[in-house]
C-alpha cells in the first residue's frame, strides 16, 4: 500500500493536470450531452447511489450551504431537488469544463439559490463540499503526481468547508490492480492523510454495490 503524499504539485504540473482533465470531460459532455455518459458514468442509478453516500456528510435538518466540486452538468442539484426539497440549500457547483457548466446552466436556470461556475478551486467557503468522481481518471499522469494532486484538492476542499467534506475513490480490481489511466486506491492512505494533514477524522463508507468507497471527513473546527 502506498503512503499518502507529503508534498504538493508545482503550479505548472497543476495547470497541466487541470487542462488535461478539462479536455477529457469536455469531450464527453460534447459527445453525449447532459446524461450520465456525458459525465463518464454508466447510469443514473449508480450516479444517484454515489450522491446518497456523499451526502451522508450533511445534516439536512437545517439550512445549509454546499459546494459541489466537479459538478459536471449539475446532476447533484437535480438529486437534491428530488430527495431533499424540504431543506433550504444554498448550492454552488463548479467545474473545470466550460462545456459542462454551459449544460448545467441550461438545465438548472429555473432553480434559485443555485449557481454554477467554471473554476478549478473552491470559490467560496460553504458548510460542506462534496466531489463525485473527480479523482478516478488520471489520464497519463504518473500515480505519484496524481496523488499529490488529490492531496492538494482535498486541502483546498477542507479549507473551504466549515463542517465537512466527502469524496469517492475507485478501489483496485483484483484482476487488474493498476488500470491504465485510472486511479484506484485503498482507503487507508487517505484516512491517514485526513488525520495527519487535515487534522480531521475520516469515516469510510463501502459495500454499497460499487467498486469504490466514499470518505466522509468531518471538520468541526471549520476546516482551518
Ligand atoms: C466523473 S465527472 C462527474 C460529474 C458529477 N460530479 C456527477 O457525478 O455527475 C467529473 C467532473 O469533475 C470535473 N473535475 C475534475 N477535477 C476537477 C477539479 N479539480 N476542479 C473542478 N472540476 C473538476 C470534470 O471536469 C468532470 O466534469
Amino acid at each position: 500500500m502506498r503512503a499518502a503524499p507529503d508534498r504538493e504539485c508545482d503550479a505548472r504540473v497543476l495547470d497541466e493536470i487541470h487542462a488535461s482533465v478539462e479536455s477529457y470531460y469536455s469531450e464527453k459532455i460534447i459527445a453525449f450531452g447532459p446524461v450520465p455518459a456525458g459525465a463518464d458514468w454508466d447510469s443514473i442509478i449508480t450516479q444517484d447511489v454515489r450522491f446518497l453516500q456523499l451526502l451522508r456528510i450533511c445534516d439536512f435538518s437545517a439550512p445549509l450551504a454546499l459546494n459541489d466540486v466537479g459538478c459536471g452538468y449539475g446532476a447533484l442539484l437535480s438529486y437534491l431537488s428530488r430527495y431533499h426539497g424540504e431543506t433550504e440549500i444554498d448550492y454552488l457547483g463548479f467545474d473545470l469544463s466550460p462545456a459542462m457548466i454551459a449544460q448545467a446552466d441550461r438545465l438548472q436556470r429555473d432553480l434559485s439559490r443555485a449557481g454554477f461556475r467554471v473554476a478549478a478551486h473552491s470559490p467560496r467557503v460553504a458548510d460542506y463540499s462534496v466531489a463525485s468522481g473527480i479523482f478516478n481518471v488520471r489520464l497519463d499522469h504518473p500515480v505519484e503526481t496524481w496523488e499529490r494532486y488529490v492531496g492538494q484538492t482535498l486541502v483546498d476542499m477542507h479549507a473551504h468547508s466549515r463542517r465537512g467534506l466527502a469524496v469517492n475513490f475507485m478501489t483496485p480490481d483484483p484482476v487488474n490492480a493498476d488500470p491504465e489511466r485510472l486511479y484506484c486506491t485503498m482507503p487507508e492512505p487517505w484516512v491517514q492523510f485526513a488525520r495527519d494533514r487535515l487534522r480531521s477524522s475520516a469515516k469510510v463508507v463501502a459495500g454499497y454495490g460499487l467498486r469504490e468507497f466514499t470518505l466522509l471527513i468531518s471538520t468541526p473546527d471549520g476546516g482551518r
